[in-house]
């Protein structure tokens, strides 16, 4: 904050930067260790030997799911993997070039009275978690029919076989999708599944606040997460290594936007002032991954960005820079990039509405008024 208004409004934080605005069980940010972890568990863990379910199950029902709840849980989201065909219809009625977040962001309005719980009040806990189960099972059908949609193709309907994962990108693609595809892809959504009162996550919990319905607050964590400054970072991202092109390029590129005071996108993070704990792994995950398709250009690229970065600014890349190469060698289209975030943070988006509504307060700050005061009310005429 600059002095001056720091002098002038001691209790006002722009950003609402270091305010606490609320107490929370589900996810821990260790900036100092460049630690994450969900409710209790370290992410590294999760990603590494856990699996994208096993997440979203710790994150709705508060417990690491046994192998029978996890056997349950998993049937359960092959079941509610389908979505009605009015969805299909709303997405076909979009342009060809809306952006595949307007589209997933459309999709869950559409869906939203079609739940079977559609009827059950706002802080019914039993309908909340049944319908937060419904919401992680049909988000990743929703953006990859939704990708086939716009190029002209019909919707697939997914293979009940399937984890997450697999069913994201057998839908997207068409095709079988091979072991270390699904890997990267399953590690990414549990990367990116939960990170505290983030904007989006805030904003999805304002709205559910007001008693409104879990469907309105995923439909405002879209919403906010689209900007470049949140999950659309990983576009932007991966349009500036597509931009440099080649490592021959990255010093000089790197010089340059310093020079001229450029953000570097996936750089950064409101919370991590040193490492973020989720790029760590993500990083190793897409050098493996470029090693293994033969391309390790954006690899290569990222060490000498990081490492610029690093010595110059102080600052580190974030989740969306390693997640940005990975997709790319993973064949996805850029702006699908986005909607993968919220096929993995529709259960952070959940797990945060349940336990707001929990035990709920509107949520309602002020703000300093700066604006003219106590004036004459002028006839229409004399204006
Ligand atoms: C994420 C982000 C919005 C956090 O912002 P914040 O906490 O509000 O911090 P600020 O934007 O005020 O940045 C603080 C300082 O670091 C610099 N900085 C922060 N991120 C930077 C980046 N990616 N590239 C260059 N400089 C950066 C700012 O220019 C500012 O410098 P200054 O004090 O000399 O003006 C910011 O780092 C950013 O815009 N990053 C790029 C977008 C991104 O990757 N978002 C995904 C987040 S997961």
């Amino acid at each position: 904050m600059s002095a001056t208004l720091t002098d002038k409004y001691p209790n006002y934080s722009p950003g609402l930067e270091g305010v606490i605005a609320g107490i929370s069980t589900i996810s821990e940010i260790d900036s100092d260790r460049s630690s994450l972890q969900y409710r209790g568990y370290d992410v590294h863990d999760l990603a590494e030997s856990g699996s994208f379910e096993e997440t979203a199950y710790l994150l709705i029902f508060g417990k690491l799911p046994n192998q029978a709840e996890l056997d349950g849980f998993k049937k359960t989201l092959s079941s509610e993997r389908e979505v009605p065909e009015a969805v299909y219809t709303a997405l076909k009625a979009l342009p060809k070039d809306a952006h595949p977040m307007d589209a997933i962001r459309t999709g869950f309005s559409v869906l939203a009275p079609f739940d079977p719980d559609y009827e059950a009040v706002a802080t019914d806990d039993a309908a909340n978690l049944r319908k937060a189960v419904r919401i992680i099972a049909k988000a990743g059908t929703m953006v990859a029919n939704g990708h086939r949609i716009r190029q002209g193709l019909e919707p697939i309907k997914p293979n009940p076989a399937h984890n997450t994962a697999e069913n994201f990108l057998h839908l997207m693609t068409g095709q079988e999708p091979n072991a270390k595809t699904v890997e990267v892809m399953d590690a990414s959504l549990t990367l990116y599944a939960e990170h505290g009162f983030n904007a989006s996550t805030f904003a999805c919990r304002v709205t559910v606040a007001t008693l409104s319905d879990l469907y309105s607050g995923i439909v405002t964590g879209i919403g906010t997460l689209r900007g470049p400054l949140h999950g659309g970072a990983n576009e932007e991202a991966m349009k500036m290594l597509l931009d440099i092109d080649q490592p021959a390029n990255a010093q000089a590129w790197i010089d340059d936007a310093l020079e001229g005071k450029k953000k570097i996108m996936g750089f950064g993070h409101r919370e991590y002032k040193k490492r973020d704990s989720r790029a760590i792994y993500l990083t190793k995950v897409a050098k493996e991954l470029g090693i293994e398709k033969g391309d390790t250009r954006f690899g290569d690229i990222a060490d000498i960005l990081e490492h610029t970065m690093e010595s110059r600014k102080n600052i580190f890349p974030n989740v969306d820079f390693p997640a940005a190469y990975a997709y790319y060698l993973l064949g996805i289209p850029i702006d699908l990039y986005t909607p993968i975030f919220v096929i993995a943070r529709v259960s952070g988006w959940s797990a945060h509405a349940i336990e707001q509504l929990r035990n709920n307060r509107l949520i309602r700050p002020k703000a300093i008024y700066e604006g003219a005061a106590n004036l004459e009310f002028p006839p229409l005429a004399d204006r």
